[in-house]
């Protein structure tokens, strides 16, 4: 298959984790007899100090042409303490996602058995634990009117949604649920808000079109307690802009590390994949950072693409560092490796992996 992807690295660790991905995509390639084509374009803090626009519009033109963006991180320091900062950027992130249509974002979560002692939950609650986040990405809070009264000293942020926003996102939640064990739980502030009962009373009216599928409901601050209190019990999770952010980092404790954490991002024409996790500023060029998020999340785009097979061999050479503990300091404290050599084993093992698969 023939791919052109997007690269874009972005701020912090985001070099760093991206160049991994890229890595493990290329050896997919060589193994599989695939050609992607990997091009590089700057956004957030990156983007600002080159142009002043954290999405100059040759990267989001890059992103509209490319059949895939593979997305680093964003955000740094000099702007987090800064409310008065006329650019952010996030913004970036936030423009490209609305630039591109990406009203779909989807985070795994699942307890990785080698790791279960590295979550601070107790072995017992979170073994078996495995769900989907179904968040909505491209409405909601994040992208209502803003404003700021003349005097400073009141701010408003408005959260509107609409029925086609709901439905939209829902549809892709129940058929993901309709493939795994077949349960929607709902997450919504319907006691409070306007727009969760419209939610509620939408994806209860949808669901009457997937029979086979389960719904619940749960309010967020409910839902918040459940996932530490017993998080084996979520199956898709299909929730608004803002609490599927809070929840899905939330969620990132599960798995013993967010450095672990992958997602995708998907509108009707473009797909973007990207980890969960930020740009952590403080591990930056350290070689210490995690990049299995970052390659996870380059397995997403072989699924999202129908390379089944190819993503499955990216997983198990994932599974296969975690067990062989070729891990970074998040995962192994006492003898840890480089972002650089996980991903050169990964590398490795997927040729030879590739190898054993195809003969
Ligand atoms: C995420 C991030 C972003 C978000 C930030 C960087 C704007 O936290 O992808 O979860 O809030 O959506
Ligand atoms: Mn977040």
């Amino acid at each position: 298959m023939k791919l052109k992807i997007a690269v874009l690295p972005g701020d912090g660790i985001g070099p760093e984790i991206t160049k991994q991905a890229v890595k493990v995509l290329k050896a997919v390639a060589e193994r599989f007899d695939h050609d992607f084509q990997f091009e590089e374009a700057v956004v957030g803090a990156a983007a600002i100090d080159a142009t002043g626009d954290p999405l100059p519009a040759d990267t989001l033109e890059l992103c509209a042409g490319a059949d895939a963006v593979l997305f680093g991180a964003i955000g740094h320091p000099k702007y987090d303490n800064d409310p008065d900062a006329k650019v952010r950027p996030e913004q970036g992130l936030l423009n490209l996602r609305k630039g591109l249509g990406l009203f779909a974002n989807i985070r795994p979560v699942k307890a990785y058995p080698k790791l279960i002692d590295h979550s601070p939950l107790r072995p017992e609650r979170i073994t078996g634990a495995d769900m989907v986040i179904y968040r909505e990405l491209t409405g909601g809070i994040y992208f209502g009117k803003k404003s700021t009264s003349e005097d400073g000293r009141s701010a408003t942020d408005v959260c509107t949604y609409s029925v086609d926003e709901i439905e939209r996102l829902s549809h892709l939640a129940f058929k993901a649920a309709q493939k795994r064990r077949k349960k929607v739980t709902l997450v919504d502030k319907a006691n409070v808000l306007e727009t969760s009962r419209l939610w509620r009373k939408t994806v209860a009216n949808l669901s009457a079109e997937y029979p086979d599928v389960a719904l619940d409901f749960l309010f967020v601050d409910n839902a918040a307690m459940q996932m530490i209190l017993d998080p084996t019990q979520f199956d898709v999770i299909l929730t608004e802009n803002m609490f599927g952010d809070i929840l899905s980092d939330e969620a990132s404790v599960i798995g013993g590390s967010i450095g672990l954490l992958a997602s995708a991002s998907v509108g009707e024409k473009s797909a973007m994949f990207e980890p969960i996790h930020g740009s952590y500023p403080q591990a930056t060029g350290k070689g210490i950072a995690n990049p299995v998020a970052s390659i996870l999340s380059a397995a997403m785009l072989l699924d999202h693409f129908g390379l089944t097979r190819e993503a499955a061999v990216v997983r198990d050479a994932v599974e296969e560092s975690l067990h062989l503990d070729v891990c970074t300091q998040d995962l192994n404290k006492n003898n840890y490796y480089s972002t650089e050599k996980v991903g050169d084993f990964l590398e490795g093992y997927i040729i030879e992996a590739g190898n054993m698969r195809l003969n």
